[in-house]
């Protein structure tokens, strides 16, 4: 298995054993995350944001300073060059004789792959559109395992927007290297999107609701998701299905006493409040294996682990 150098773009170029070893990585994190360390002094990171985001950008950032790397950036493109009109391929260009890595978040599907066919140091993909968010998907696993000891033979639902929902779509691929049952509930507006399911359903056992009305007792992990109103080319359709799903202490009479409630953040209306206080909710703790998470895939790509 070799990491050092490598391109994080899609979950789908992973087999299950680097994905676990991956995993196992992240749990070494556990105690440096909680102080720091100096593995990656010297190294940079570059964040290119060219979408919204509060946790993957800070989580990548911290977890770079917290291995003794620094990190630079822009959240904010409207300030950047390409405000200009440079283009993702000379950003790019120019990023690279500054940092040692890049993560990129870009509105467009492909941008990713795009920017790592220019790019010389490696390219983390950290949301490209609808498409994927395979870092996301890799802490999604980790607070899986963690809460429920090994992701084989459990009952997983994702809930709620599966057509636009980028990390639904990477974590369903990853879950199918996995011997579980997927559950997709969504409005049929918001069905998983085609290249998915049937990738994922040529491996694994899935089964398409469009309500979590009598399945919610034989859920293990509930992972739910926001609808995606930016992705949306118009707003009637948006107004159908916004609020399709809501999970409170009332839904949560009939469940598995382990439930695992996530959700990738940030939540609109789908988790009412009172449910954070229940043992079931753990859509904090992914927040926090975001950043060990992120620090594996550091150390991992500029080849400071074992
Ligand atoms: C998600 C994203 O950006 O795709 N957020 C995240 O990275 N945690 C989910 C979302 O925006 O709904």
């Amino acid at each position: 298995m070799e990491f050092k150098r490598r391109d994080i773009i899609s979950i789908k170029d992973f087999t299950r054993k680097e994905i676990d070893y991956i995993l196992e990585t992240a749990e070494t994190m556990e105690p440096l995350a909680k102080t720091s360390s100096n593995i990656l002094h010297g190294k940079m990171l570059a964040t290119l944001f060219f979408e919204p985001s509060t946790r993957t950008r800070l989580s990548f950032e911290a977890a770079m300073h917290k291995l003794g790397g620094s990190a630079i950036g822009f959240a904010e493109p409207g300030m950047a060059s390409v405000k200009k009109g440079e283009n993702l391929a000379d950003t790019i260009r120019v990023v690279e004789n500054y940092a040692d890595i890049i993560a990129l978040r870009h509105p467009l599907e492909g941008a990713a792959r795009l920017a790592a066919e220019f790019a010389q140091i490696p390219i983390i993909n950290a949301g490209s559109g609808a498409e994927e968010h395979p870092t996301q998907a890799l802490l999604d696993l980790y607070t899986i395992l963690k809460e429920k000891d090994q992701i084989d033979g459990l009952n997983i639902a994702l809930t709620g927007d599966l057509r636009y929902g980028r990390t639904v779509h990477s974590l369903a691929y990853a879950l199918s290297l996995y011997d579980v049952k997927l559950h997709l509930i969504s409005p049929e507006l918001l069905q998983m999107r085609r290249e998915v399911l049937d990738t994922v359903k040529a491996k694994i056992q899935v089964v398409e609701k469009k309500g979590l009305d009598g399945i919610l007792s034989e859920i293990d992990v509930l992972y739910m998701t926001r609808i995606q109103k930016e992705r949306f080319a118009d707003m009637a359709e948006y107004a159908k299905v916004k609020g399709a799903y809501k999970i409170d202490c009332n839904v949560l009479n009939n469940v598995k006493k382990d439930l695992v409630i996530m959700h990738p953040l940030p939540r609109i209306d789908e988790i009412a409040n009172e449910v954070d206080a229940t043992p079931h909710a753990r859509y904090f703790q992914q927040v926090w294996n975001g950043i060990v998470m992120r620090m594996a895939l550091l150390a991992l790509i500029m080849g400071a682990t074992g």
